[in-house]
């Protein structure tokens, strides 16, 4: 998605707003554009495609400047091509934008009978010549103000301006934006990540706070247009889970390293001396909770609905799962007694945002479940757990979603204790077998040469499915996500028990499906269901334990993953799902690291 830097400096920025560009790739985007002041006049450049376009631009037409901003654009409004790249400038301005501004159709119509022309397709451009406009009969800050409260919608901004040549304006309402401070320059990035290759001091911008970065200070204003005063926080540097070290690409390194991610979260919960989760001051005490209601996008949301089969199994209150973009416009009935819990690897998605805010002006108690700590759904919760797995670099998740599963069913074993639903031995024993997870996990990982030769079965085919039930179930969800995301296949997950009701049409001979069935208490119904698909002409993939043999001659492929605990098998059953859409990208020479059309972070509606 869309990424934000802004350098003022005393020395050229280009190739710092361009390195820092890169380290923003990883949110997935079409274009990139850059604006420095140069000679007084704003100096646009921007391309389709990669920031090494970009590169190639400017080492042919270099741009001195000693402040810029830097965008890539992730297509909203316009299709992806050079002139709706970002920044948007006029003579006088140029703007970079992460966000929608949804009353832009009615704003550029005000703005043509005053005789100004766009250029773009975007509602970025609106922003460009409204404040254009207005700087011609206002001092900056009025001009500034004026342009805010005109849009609608979210938004991250980084502001040039010609007649102030020394500045860097910011602007946030809805979309994350940080500010980062250097020695003699200073930084306005969209998100940390991007800052940290240049400074590990920052400041979130609240909703509504513009700032005015100079080389050497940076003023804050609130919503109010008071000047305030920011706390500067100073990063973890966790540096080295962010360098690719022998891999051929981030998610490869990401799904082969989840034995060590899911160690270090271990042990981060898990007190070694006493036996016992270290998770205290809950903002409802266990004992008291009436329902948990789980919300996530994407691959959080399948994490939400295995921690639902889980929870569940654990606990005698209801638990519900939602999808945050349908949560925030439904009419909820909200309950103080209720636990609001959210999941997010990046802690900025829009819509999680939205339903955690929702909860919030519903005074509610909420729980986040992020990766970065420092996002705003962490900064938002009544009580944060990190999953404590490193920078994700590769856009599809992998390793957050296994690191999501582990602190939710570590959240779970902790409320049933405390709650008293499981007993202490019980207790006990999940600990136990949960420090063997990373070991299965390892284990697991060795299928990726059989993985490799199941994905050359895939590279034809049209479709395909992923079935299981109970604990398997969501599983299947994330393997056809996994899938479609990487590999563009179409992909589906069903319960394997709902085939009979409709999508066994869907079922034709060669059609590739995955019957994920462990041994547990569905596995001779699952295998059932195979034999219909099997009837039926489907390739089947049977994905099952180590201790069963399963006779079918028309099994194309058998894989055993390691035998676990009933619990920790949903954990084992990932990996070999995420090696297959690897491998299958992989195989098709697609862009494992920054898939089509997906995007890291997404900090729009
Ligand atoms: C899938 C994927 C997306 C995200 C979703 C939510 O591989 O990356 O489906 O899971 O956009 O993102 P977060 O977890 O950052 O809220």
């Amino acid at each position: 998605m869309c990424g934000i830097i802004g350098i003022v400096s005393n020395k050229p920025v280009t190739s710092n707003i361009i390195q820092s560009l890169k380290k923003l790739e990883y949110r997935g985007y079409d274009s990139a554009g850059i604006a420095t002041i140069v000679n007084g006049n704003i100096d646009e450049k921007k391309c389709t495609g990669r920031v090494d376009n970009l590169e190639k631009i400017l080492f042919k037409y270099p741009s001195a400047g000693f402040l810029g901003i830097g965008h890539v654009r992730w297509a909203t409004h316009g299709i992806p091509s050079q002139i709706n790249a970002h920044p948007h400038s006029s003579d006088e301005v140029s703007v970079v934008h992460n966000g929608i501004i949804e009353n832009s159709n009615q704003l550029k119509k005000d703005l043509e009978k005053k005789g100004y022309k766009f250029k773009s397709q975007t509602d970025t451009e609106v922003i460009t010549v409204l404040l254009t406009d207005f700087l011609k009969h206002f001092d900056l800050i009025s001009s500034i103000n004026k342009t805010l409260k005109k849009l609608n919608g979210s938004f991250a901004l980084g502001i040039l301006i010609k007649k102030h040549k020394d500045i860097v304006v910011g602007a946030r309402r809805g979309s994350p934006l940080a500010v980062g401070y250097g020695p003699e320059e200073n930084y306005l990035g969209s998100d940390s990540y991007a800052l940290k290759s240049m400074t590990n001091r920052i400041t979130y911008l609240d909703d509504g706070d513009v700032c005015i970065l100079t080389n050497s200070k940076i003023e804050f204003y609130n919503s109010k247009n008071q000047k305030v005063n920011k706390k500067v926080l100073t990063l973890s540097n966790d540096k080295n889970t962010a360098e690719k070290g022998d891999y051929k690409d981030f998610m490869s390194k990401e799904i082969n390293e989840q034995h060590i991610t899911t160690k270090t979260c271990i042990k981060e919960y898990v007190d070694q001396l006493r036996q016992d989760i270290n998770l205290y001051s809950f903002p409802i005490k266990p004992e008291n909770i009436k329902k948990i209601i789980l919300i996530g996008c994407g691959t959080a949301y399948h994490s939400c609905f295995m921690a639902k089969y889980w929870f569940e199994e654990m606990m005698s209150i209801p638990i519900e799962i939602d999808i945050a973009s349908e949560f925030r416009y439904r009419k909820i009935k909200f309950d103080k007694k209720n636990l609001y819990v959210f999941v997010s690897q990046s802690g900025e998605t829009a819509d999680t945002f939205a339903a955690l805010d929702l909860c919030k002006k519903n005074n509610v108690k909420t729980c986040s479940i992020v990766n970065a700590v420092e996002s705003s759904i962490a900064r938002h919760s009544d009580f944060v757990l990190p999953i404590h797995a490193g920078p994700e670099i590769g856009v599809a998740s992998t390793k957050a979603f296994v690191g999501q599963m582990l602190v939710l069913y570590i959240l779970g074993i902790k409320i049933s204790e405390i709650r008293k639903e499981i007993s202490k031995e019980n207790y006990l024993k999940k600990i136990n077998e949960l420090k063997q997870l990373p070991d299965l996990i390892k284990l697991t990982l060795k299928c990726q040469d059989k993985i490799q030769i199941i994905a050359k079965d895939f590279l034809n085919a049209k479709g395909v499915m992923f079935l299981g039930r109970g604990f398997s179930f969501p599983i299947a969800l994330e393997g056809a996500l996994k899938l479609k995301e990487l590999s563009y296949l179409h992909a589906e997950g069903y319960p394997a028990g709902e085939m009979k009701h409709g999508p066994l049409a869907l079922i034709e001979e060669g059609l590739p499906v995955i019957i994920l069935a462990p041994k547990d208490r569905y596995f001779e119904k699952t295998i059932s269901n195979m034999q219909e698909v099997i009837a039926r002409g489907g390739k089947v993939i049977l994905i099952t334990n180590e201790n069963r043999n399963v006779i079918s001659e028309n099994v194309r492929f058998t894989l055993k993953i390691p035998n676990a605990d009933e619990y920790l098998t949903p954990f084992l059953m990932t990996i070999p799902l995420q090696l297959l859409a690897y491998h299958v990208a992989s195989l098709k020479n697609y862009d494992i690291d920054k898939p089509r059309n997906l995007a890291k972070s997404v900090t729009v509606e």
